[in-house]
């Protein structure tokens, strides 16, 4: 029964990823389709993720599926309208739609973005019955059959699709949710490195120090790719282009030095209180390599950039590991 309701689910979802792809390359999905093509989207691209257009509000698709026979209690199950005593009426209007794929190609939920600046930029999808944001990456069904030996991981609808586009088809996004232990899982099922290519800005940064110890514990090794002066892969590609990404990738950061060096943004080198706790910090940090031999390269490999001495910082990693629980 269960079950039943699932497949049902991903056969309204599937009906209305239709609906909203027929209604973008219709005369009165033109504002949606020319939004995307404006941002640089091929026709063969938004054939290839499914695009769509939701229309301008009321109940338009609610209507359609309701004449395709179903109940407004498996409709209320979906998650793309809000019912109450007034009527029924669909979530997404006038926006433009990206169909959530998983893994088997079956659409399980959506994204929507409006076309200029309201808030919020993106509606996403409640948790339904199939949609479980945690446990999905926008873009894994492509990116898994890719032939690169890494993914590129991402933050946005927007970054995958133009990622892909441009040749990256090993792109995928965290759904704007914050990265999850059960993606990272999920992600080591196909490759061990990743490529993380987070926004530029404050919040990536912090995504990004977020993101790299859960992949670390996935048994995944972690680079960064850097975006500046752009701010995320999306907008890097539309000025610089593939050839500039791809040297990007080559000039990726080791992920153990993108974290200190993001830590010691918190510290004023030329105080040497500060620094020693700066060193202090390291120490600690360095106790996530439980390997010997990759812990003490790493170690020989900090100290020398930052003009530690190797024995001086070896005695306080073996101090802090002493602590440990
Ligand atoms: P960003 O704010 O970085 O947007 O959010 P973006 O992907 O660069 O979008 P464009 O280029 O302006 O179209 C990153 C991701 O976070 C989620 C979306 O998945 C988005 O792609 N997000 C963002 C939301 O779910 N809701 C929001 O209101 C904003
Ligand atoms: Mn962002
Ligand atoms: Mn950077
Ligand atoms: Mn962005
Ligand atoms: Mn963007």
């Amino acid at each position: 029964q269960q079950e039943g309701i699932r497949l049902t689910l991903l056969e309204i979802n599937k009906k209305a990823a239709r609906y909203y792809f027929a209604l973008l390359k219709s005369p009165r999905g033109k504002v949606g389709y020319d939004y995307l093509t404006g941002r640089g989207l091929t026709d063969e691209t938004i054939l290839h993720f499914g695009l769509g257009f939701a229309g301008q509000g009321g109940g338009e698709l609610y209507q359609y599926l309701k004449k395709e026979g179903y109940s407004d209690q498996i409709l209320k199950e979906t998650g793309l309208f809000k019912m109450d005593e007034r009527g029924v009426y669909d979530k997404f209007w006038n926006r433009v739609m990206f169909p959530i794929m998983d893994v088997n190609n079956r659409v399980i939920g959506f994204g929507g973005r409006v076309m200029g600046d309201a808030k919020p930029k993106y509606l996403n999808s409640p948790e339904t019955k199939i949609f479980d944001k945690s446990r999905n990456l926008f873009g894994l069904n492509y990116a898994k059959r890719g032939k690169r030996n890494n993914m590129i991981l991402c933050e946005g609808y927007m970054d995958v699709i133009a990622l892909h586009q441009a040749g990256f088809t090993n792109a995928v996004a965290s759904l704007g949710t914050a990265f999850t232990e059960q993606q990272a899982n999920l992600i080591r099922r196909y490759t061990d490195e990743v490529l993380l290519t987070y926004d530029s800005d404050g919040a990536g940064v912090k995504a990004a120090m977020r993101a790299i110890p859960m992949l670390r514990r996935a048994g995944i090794t972690g680079k960064v790719i850097h975006m500046e002066p752009y701010k995320d892969p999306d907008e890097f590609i539309k000025n610089l282009g593939a050839d500039e990404f791809e040297k990007r990738i080559e000039e990726a950061q080791n992920s153990f030095f993108f974290e200190i060096e993001v830590t010691k943004r918190n510290y004023s080198m030329s105080d040497p209180d500060q620094k020693t706790k700066f060193i202090h910090e390291i120490a600690r940090k360095l106790l996530v390599f439980e390997d010997k031999i990759q812990r003490n390269n790493y170690l020989e490999a900090v100290a020398a950039r930052y003009n530690i001495k190797t024995e001086d910082l070896q005695q306080l990693v073996v101090r802090y590991g002493n602590q440990m629980p």
